[in-house]
């Protein structure tokens, strides 16, 4: 390919605040993915954007040169409607694993490719592997064959190497040049990929709250409104809602513990605060899918266990086999009595990591056991000495670290607390 685009030049016009050209986002993207452009270069482009912003035809010239760097899948064989959710990720935020199997139940195809956890905020691959004999990989064919299976209809399964190849390159450059914070980055870093899975509808979960990737609810929302303007311009019907992020979702955080939670609502029970956001969510998917299904109805039934244990099973998993727990527990109790007001999700996040339930490099292993239950939370009233958050790690020595992580994370109060909304608002194109 010939090209008068320069990266030079492409970078000294957005440092100058200029608006690039459809041809010079393509080149850069593409050159970028290929090792023409050096890290240096697209580092300083990165910077630029960070400062100066993209207008919105350069976000969706960006975003499409993104998709084109890499494969978008085709799932037009399935033979039923597709659907996806995407989380911009939180504390005890299982959600996937029970909306996947649930939405499928009701007749919509769920191709669901995930990512590990990194930081605070966990992995539905994390999770599903502390499932004896539960694996991520899964061909293009076998994804396929499995959403198209009415049995199953679902799949959750790891990102192949080939979708929008350009954001593994710019993730990983952003994490080290401090230019992740930013919203046609982030937008186009996970619409890009969640685009090129072939999905035909998209649910966005945003989370906003002291536990979420952007806690202020300005930023979340703008987010939000940017990423549903990138799916419905792909061709990709697309809604967000809002949700609440200040506390842990459900009462388990780290990995067997939200799975064993998780099959505690496909079972009929859980905490309510899980089961209203994935229902919320369920909901948005059917209607974005055109499918007139009541998902309440499909998880009181049975129907999302059902297909659950299909889809456990379709991945190399034993549904029945017990989860790995850990070895030593410690507890942490309220301090006064009075009713708790605020249980930070961000501390009890990174406490789940420091028990070591998170990596801090990508290639770093996870303890499939290491966790954290709430056996309180906002809004209930406390005894002084009672539990309030009981942490699992098989490595003991974890407990101290996790601790100071916990330090001023529970604040108790002599009155009642409000009740706040979990869903927050609902963002759709129109
Ligand atoms: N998740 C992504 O995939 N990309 C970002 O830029 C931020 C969060």
């Amino acid at each position: 390919m010939t090209s008068t685009v320069n990266a030079l030049d492409v970078i000294r016009a957005k440092r100058s605040g200029d608006v690039l050209t459809d041809e010079q986002i393509r080149w850069f993207i593409a050159a970028y993915t290929d090792g023409v452009v050096p890290d240096e270069q697209a580092a300083a482009l990165l910077m630029a954007i960070f400062f100066q912003g993209l207008g919105p035809d350069e976000l969706a010239a960006w975003t499409t040169a993104m998709l084109a760097s890499g494969d978008r899948l085709d799932l037009s064989s399935v033979g039923r409607p597709t659907v996806d959710k995407h989380s911009t990720g939180g504390v005890g935020d299982k959600v996937s694993l029970i909306l996947c199997p649930l939405v499928a139940a009701c007749g919509v195809a769920v191709p669901q490719l995930s990512g590990r956890g990194l930081g605070h905020t966990g992995g539905t691959l994390d999770k599903l592997e502390a499932i004896p004999g539960w694996r991520a990989d899964v061909s293009n064919e076998r994804m396929i064959e499995m959403l198209a299976d009415p049995d199953i209809g679902a799949v959750i399964a790891a990102a192949g190497a080939g979708l929008a190849p350009a954001d593994r390159r710019l993730y990983a450059l952003r994490d080290i040049t401090g230019t992740v914070e930013s919203i046609p980055l982030i937008a186009s870093s996970i619409m890009s990929k969640k685009i090129a899975e072939g999905t035909e509808a998209l649910v966005l979960d945003v989370k906003i709250g002291s536990g979420a990737f952007l806690p202020e609810y300005v930023w979340a929302r703008r987010l939000a409104r940017t990423m549903v303007g990138l799916g419905e311009a792909e061709g990709v019907r697309t809604a967000a809602l809002l949700t609440e992020m200040d506390q842990p979702l459900g009462r388990a955080a780290g990995n067997a513990v939200e799975v064993t939670e998780s099959v505690e609502v496909l079972a009929g029970g859980g905490p309510q605060d899980l089961i209203d956001v994935t229902l919320a969510l369920a909901e948005k998917m059917l209607e974005l899918a055109g499918v007139d299904e009541d998902p309440a109805v499909a998880l009181r039934d049975g129907r999302a266990m059902d297909r659950w244990r299909a889809l456990i099973s379709a991945q190399g998993g034993d549904p029945d086999a017990p989860l790995p727990t850990a070895r030593a527990q410690d507890t942490v109790v309220a301090e006064s009595d009075g009713v708790i007001g605020r249980l930070d999700a961000l501390a009890v996040g990174q406490a789940v990591w420091r028990l070591g339930a998170g990596r801090a490099r990508k290639e770093d292993a996870v303890s499939a056991t290491a966790g954290v239950l709430c056996h309180a939370k906002v809004g209930d009233t406390v005894r002084k000495g009672a539990p309030v958050l009981e942490l699992h790690t098989d490595e003991p020595e974890r407990f101290a670290d996790a601790r100071v992580a916990l330090e001023g994370a529970i604040e108790i109060g002599p009155t009642p607390v409000p009740e706040r909304p979990l869903i927050l608002e609902t963002i759709t194109s129109g």
